[in-house]
């Protein structure tokens, strides 16, 4: 282990740069952001889903005994660590497992079912950090706990659907599969292993490893991906039993008649035990499932691995930095960050109480407005008016002063005009491009 150099001069000269694998959102970043969350939150109004917070960190078993113990997240993508109290606690993996938690833990299952609920905030993976994965990302979610019924497979796909629509995205896909519940799963995961009994060596390391502990993982083998050996392999589509079966032709069926494309892709393996059913991704155009824009399903058996009574339950997560990778990729244009309308500009110092109480009085009368402060001269002021892109300079120069009045300067046309200073605010408000 190599110890970190403490000497004082190293210590003096250190540079810090962000953790590796997360993302700092600049200002210029964040029109993406709000652009984003304002789509999820008028996909969940219209939906009827209420939003709900979680704490970020949680008893480290609450994932492993949900997400499962054989899962990549499990075994080597969680945060975890001891507080004071010496209990053991993860950083959040994912969501899914907290919501359960919190609707269990706050009686939600007397409400009327089925409860539906989105969160929106950081969700931490170790990972090897690469285009689209980071160890801090951002994940928006959507839940409906308590009902089994196909229509709800249908409403949750149909919603992820909504949030990309209405993102403006083009050309995402859409991938669907059903991967049995526990009456059909076994018979298959039986056939699923004397299918890879004698091809293991093709596989990697880790998918050698999963053929006892997790099998269908490896329709999901990175060396083999869409390889011969995983392309050939039973389809779980052809082993369903009759009830699976028919929810997911009842799900088809759904989302036909509402026009909601989808592909049939019967290797979608999730990344997490607790699925059963229906599963689904959203795809970018032009990748494979490693990058994902949207992953969900139906997991009829996680609240009762928490202890409670059956109950069934699916739903989704977007991966937030994926979609505005993808936004961009694409020129998506999303409405930029409204800069401020006025800057005030003065030409003395003498001058600066009067430009504060100015920019003061417009702030309140909701016009935005910056002072130039520092005492810039008036032609730096208005250098740094153009270069922060605001359009109106109001010069206090001592004739204003004297006078009361001010000089409004429109940087694009260069005409300029002397008024009152109550006359300013109506002046910027009724000419706002
Ligand atoms: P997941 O497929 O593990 O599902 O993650 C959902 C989405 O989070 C992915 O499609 C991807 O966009 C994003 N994501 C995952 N890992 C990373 C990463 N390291 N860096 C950037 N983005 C990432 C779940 O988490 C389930 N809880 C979804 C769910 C909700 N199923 C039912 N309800």
């Amino acid at each position: 282990v190599k110890r970190p150099d403490s000497s004082s001069k190293a210590r003096r000269t250190r540079t810090y740069a962000a953790p590796r694998g997360t993302l700092d959102i600049l200002p210029e970043d964040e029109p993406y952001w709000r652009f984003v969350q304002a789509a999820a939150e008028e996909t969940c109004r219209l939906f009827g889903y209420r939003r709900m917070e979680t704490p970020m960190f949680e008893d480290v078993g609450l994932f492993s005994r949900t997400v499962g113990e054989a899962t990549d997240i499990v075994e080597k993508e969680m945060y975890v660590f001891s507080d004071r109290g010496g209990q053991e606690l993860a950083l959040r993996p994912e969501w899914t497992a907290n919501i359960c938690r919190a609707y269990l833990q706050h009686g939600m299952h007397n409400r009327p079912q089925p409860v539906r609920v989105w969160y929106w905030g950081p969700t931490f993976r170790y990972q090897r950090p690469q285009a689209g994965r980071y160890r801090q990302f951002t994940q928006f979610g959507c839940e409906a706990i308590g009902e089994g019924d196909p229509s709800i497979d249908a409403e949750c796909v149909e919603m992820a659907w909504d949030f990309y629509g209405r993102l403006g995205l083009r050309d995402l896909r859409i991938e669907l599969s059903s991967i049995g519940d526990p009456t059909c799963r076994p018979a298959y995961q039986e056939a699923l292993r004397s299918y890879y009994a004698d091809k293991l060596d093709r596989l990697c390391a880790d998918c050698q490893r999963r053929y006892d502990t997790n099998i269908m993982r490896l329709l999901d083998c990175k060396t083999d991906m869409d390889g011969p050996v995983t392309s050939r392999a039973p389809s779980i589509l052809d082993h369903l039993c009759a009830d699976c079966r028919d929810h997911f032709d009842a799900l088809r069926s759904y989302l036909d008649e509402m026009g909601i494309p989808y592909t049939l892709n019967p290797r979608l393996a999730r990344g997490l035990d607790y699925y059963t059913r229906t599963v689904f991704e959203i795809t970018p155009p032009g990748e494979g499932s490693q990058s994902s824009l949207c992953g969900g399903g139906r997991y009829d058996g996680l609240i009762e691995l928490l202890g409670s009574r059956p109950t069934p339950a699916i739903g989704f997560a977007a991966g937030l930095e994926r979609t505005i990778a993808t936004l961009r990729k694409q020129s998506t244009p999303v409405p930029p960050f409204p800069e401020p309308t006025a800057y005030v500009a003065c030409q003395s110092s003498a001058a600066a109480a009067a430009a504060l109480r100015l920019t003061s009085d417009l702030r309140k009368k909701g016009v935005s407005a910056l002072a130039g402060v520092g005492g810039r001269s008036l032609k730096a002021q208005m250098r740094h008016a153009n270069a922060l892109g605001i359009r109106r300079v109001l010069i206090l120069g001592e004739d204003e002063l004297a006078k009361g009045t001010v000089t409004v300067r429109d940087m694009t046309t260069g005409e300029q005009k002397t008024v009152p200073r109550s006359k300013v605010a109506p002046l910027l408000t009724h000419r706002r491009p």
